[in-house]
């Protein structure tokens, strides 16, 4: 493994407090990731379904996780399936887990090969009320493709149609959106990883250079510091292309005078981190690029501020509004008049500002929390306002990732990384 795991303590606490949220008499059932196929043989790396890692470090395809706290025996309250492993597999794809290293692992003693689930499935379920399918009901999600949960899903209510159906889901985003020390220790792992690539970059950044060199760069310095690679499809804009918010072709050549926008993070044993940084292609800022960068970092830190228990993202998207409209005005980019007969629907400052500024943080880069309720310590949360000016030639976004504390400001895990526009034309110059 070329990542640190966990202790199995960790997934042993994930567990309990999954559990705590069931009904009487239910069975919770966890499936892995397909490996997808390309064509031919081709198949993507696989990826780990965030889920069934939060509550075993299991980073294996075929894998399965049943819990039953109400079993009629204790060694089925939990119980993990392995793809099964032997000497052919050893031979062609090297170790799977063992039972033994499962067991130290994940915590859980009851182990068996995945082609035993069926008949053990359909055995306790003799016993359960409940059965809690999973579905991706994050907010964002948009799901076009049968995953192995879903075929389950399908199976098991052919099996058993008289059982009464529950969602494990919204149990975990409400989990999943706190983050226990240990997983607070993993992002930020994730983010010196990305740090040590930004800092990189600083040195090598030079007009000429095409989007895809930056990218490179990152994508050593990711894999050399035990990082599978990038925790989402990084985006290296220079100039313009910095005003398409989802620009990933990062094949242009940067030019001298560009501001390249850099959102860019590394994973680190499934977690992520994500880091914007906006620099100047030449090593220096022209004054209205660094007007409209400070404008951006005073929003930027203003926002954070705000990240503190108790907040809704609603209200917070509102505050940061105001923040922006204010340095929006002092840009000459809107003016009172513009601001005073503003829809309030979509507020005079989404014209330059069109996203949102936080979202959580962890094993997903865009991860799981339920917006409406109030932020509570120990949720991750990236800030990122931006100014995007076509007219101008030029984006800029600022992003860091926050720690919600119990009290006073939240915790900077990319504190160390430089944004100061003069400590980024200082480094450049070395
Ligand atoms: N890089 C994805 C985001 O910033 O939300
Ligand atoms: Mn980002
Ligand atoms: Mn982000």
């Amino acid at each position: 493994m070329r990542y640190q795991p966990l202790p199995a303590e960790l997934y042993k606490k994930n567990r309990k407090k999954f559990v705590a949220h069931l009904k009487p008499s239910s069975i919770a059932v966890f499936n892995s990731n397909d490996i997808y196929p390309i064509s031919a043989d081709s198949t993507l790396p696989f990826q780990q379904h965030r889920d069934i890692f939060y509550l075993t470090g299991v980073d294996q395809e075929e894998s399965i996780l049943l819990l039953f706290p109400d079993a009629p025996e204790d060694k089925f309250k939990e119980i993990l399936f392995l793809r099964e492993t032997n000497d052919h597999i050893k031979v062609w794809e090297g170790e799977k887990l063992t039972k033994e290293k499962a067991r130290e692992l994940t915590g859980i003693q009851t182990i068996f090969w995945t082609h035993e689930f069926e008949n053990i499935f359909k055995n306790l379920m003799r016993y359960a009320e409940h059965i809690y399918f999973n579905l991706n009901e994050h907010y964002r999600a948009d799901n076009p493709v049968e995953t192995r949960e879903d075929r389950f899903i399908k199976w098991a209510k052919q099996q058993f149609p008289a059982h009464k159906y529950e969602r494990s889901n919204p149990i975990l985003q409400r989990l999943r959106s706190i983050k226990e020390p240990e997983e607070i220790s993993q992002i930020q792992k994730a983010c010196d990883i990305t740090k040590a690539g930004f800092i990189h970059v600083l040195q090598v950044m030079k007009p000429g250079l095409f989007e895809y060199e930056i990218e490179a760069e990152f994508a050593r310095a990711f894999l050399r510091r035990g990082s599978k690679g990038f925790a989402y499809t990084p985006i290296i804009a220079s100039g313009a292309n910095a005003n398409v918010l989802h620009y990933i072709q990062n094949d242009q050549i940067i030019k001298d005078g560009d501001l390249v926008l850099i959102d860019v993070g590394a994973e680190y044993g499934n977690w992520s981190s994500d880091l914007t940084r906006t620099i100047p292609a030449n090593g220096k800022f022209t004054p209205r690029q660094k007007e409209v960068y400070n404008a951006v970092l005073r929003v930027k830190n203003k926002a954070a501020r705000l990240l503190k228990p108790g907040i809704t993202i609603p209200e917070y998207h509102k505050i940061v509004g105001e923040y922006m409209t204010e340095e929006l005005i002092k840009l000459k980019l809107l003016t009172l008049y513009e601001v005073k007969n503003q829809n309030p629907e979509w507020p005079a400052y989404k014209k330059y500002f069109m996203h949102g500024t936080s979202h959580h943080l962890g094993l997903d880069t865009h991860d799981y929390g339920i917006l409406e309720e109030p932020i509570q310590p120990g949720m991750v949360l990236t800030v990122e306002p931006g100014i995007y000016i076509p007219e101008e030639g030029f984006g800029i976004r600022l992003e860091d990732d926050y720690v919600v504390q119990e009290e006073g400001e939240p915790f900077n895990l990319m504190a160390d990384i430089p944004i100061e526009a003069d400590e980024i034309e200082e480094l450049m110059k070395k």
